[in-house]
């Protein structure tokens, strides 16, 4: 059957061409934001396949006003999406994990390391002023990565992908919480399942790996914070409303907490002014986790390996279960 796809914002031209050559009508959108509601309904109202992006919302009535079977999102999260009003409404929703594990797992890493070492900062400074004389008491002090303790806050796919680079390769000791136990991460890594509470007072930096739903937006905020080491570093390279931004930049500002390294924001594409405000301890990223050529390309083509896969009757290859 000939099927009508929309593509909502620009992807690798070699997808698109691989929906056209399998027969079917491709509508691209070029967007160059995410599409709201309405803007989804009117494109979308006699179109069998949507080819989406986080940024796209995917809301109840998206659901109720078209008949969509698939809508693959070219992401592995997918909270911009209501997967309950999907399944009502009989369409197939597909996401695309995996493929951007070990590309996440590398920026967090990144972000931990630039963040304890100062990097945005010496970079800056050096620019500016060259590297001056070398002095073994120069202020300020990185932050030891190596040997430190890292706090896993979800051991999923990425966490665990971290948690193999921090401790094999900084010798880090790996602490995490997720809703059961993992007992091949455990032998793996050394690592100790413990309550929230307890990871967080207890380790020298902690990364957000959750998905995005009602129990966890906001699960670092005034009083979770007050519960880690003011030595400690926070990244996040999960979804930004895990973190309560403004409680962040007080803690950050009122040296409660050591520095955090951040990709994603609570109100993409905006920055919180007073995160901006507290200066090189925050070291900020545009939502580039998965940004390497070669995971975006492999993301595009597991999105559009689900499109086809369905339209020609097949199940799914990534559903969002
Ligand atoms: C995802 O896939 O959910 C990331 O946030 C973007 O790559």
């Amino acid at each position: 059957m000939v099927a009508k796809i929309v593509v909502t914002q620009p992807v690798h031209a070699e997808q698109v061409q691989r929906l056209r050559d399998a027969g079917h009508e491709v509508v691209t959108l070029d967007s160059p934001r995410g599409l709201s509601a309405a803007e989804l309904i009117e494109h979308t109202k006699d179109a069998d396949a949507l080819l989406s992006q986080l940024t796209d919302k995917l809301t109840e009535e998206v659901f109720a006003e078209t008949r969509l079977t698939i809508v693959a999102t070219i992401a592995t999260g997918f909270d911009n999406i209501d997967v309950d009003a999907a399944q009502k409404a009989g369409t197939i929703v597909t996401r695309t994990p995996d493929v951007l594990t070990d590309a996440t797992a590398d920026l967090a890493m990144t972000l931990m390391l630039a963040v304890a070492r100062q990097i945005p900062e010496s970079d800056a400074s050096t620019r500016e002023h060259g590297t001056g004389p070398f002095q073994l008491l120069r202020e300020p002090m990185g932050i030891d990565i190596s040997g430190a303790t890292l706090g896993i806050v979800g051991l999923g796919r990425i966490g665990e992908a971290l948690a193999h680079r921090a401790h094999f390769g900084f010798g880090m000791k790996i602490l995490y919480t997720a809703r059961s136990a993992h007992p091949a991460a455990e032998e793996r890594f050394g690592a100790s399942r413990l309550p929230l509470g307890q990871l967080l007072a207890e380790s020298d930096v902690v990364s957000l790996h959750v998905p995005l739903n009602d129990e966890t937006r906001h699960l670092i905020d005034r009083e979770t914070l007050t519960l880690m080491k003011p030595t400690a570093i926070l990244i996040n390279t999960g979804r930004g409303p895990l973190i309560n931004e403004r409680d962040l930049a007080e803690a950050l500002r009122t040296n409660q907490l050591a520095g955090a390294g951040l990709d994603v924001f609570e109100n993409e594409p905006d920055v919180h002014p007073d995160l901006l405000a507290v200066g090189s301890r925050a070291v900020l990223t545009p939502h580039i986790g998965s940004a390497t050529a070669k995971t975006r390309r492999a993301m595009a083509s597991l999105a559009v390996d689900n499109i086809l896969a369905v339209l020609a009757g097949d199940p799914p290859l990534t559903p969002v279960k």
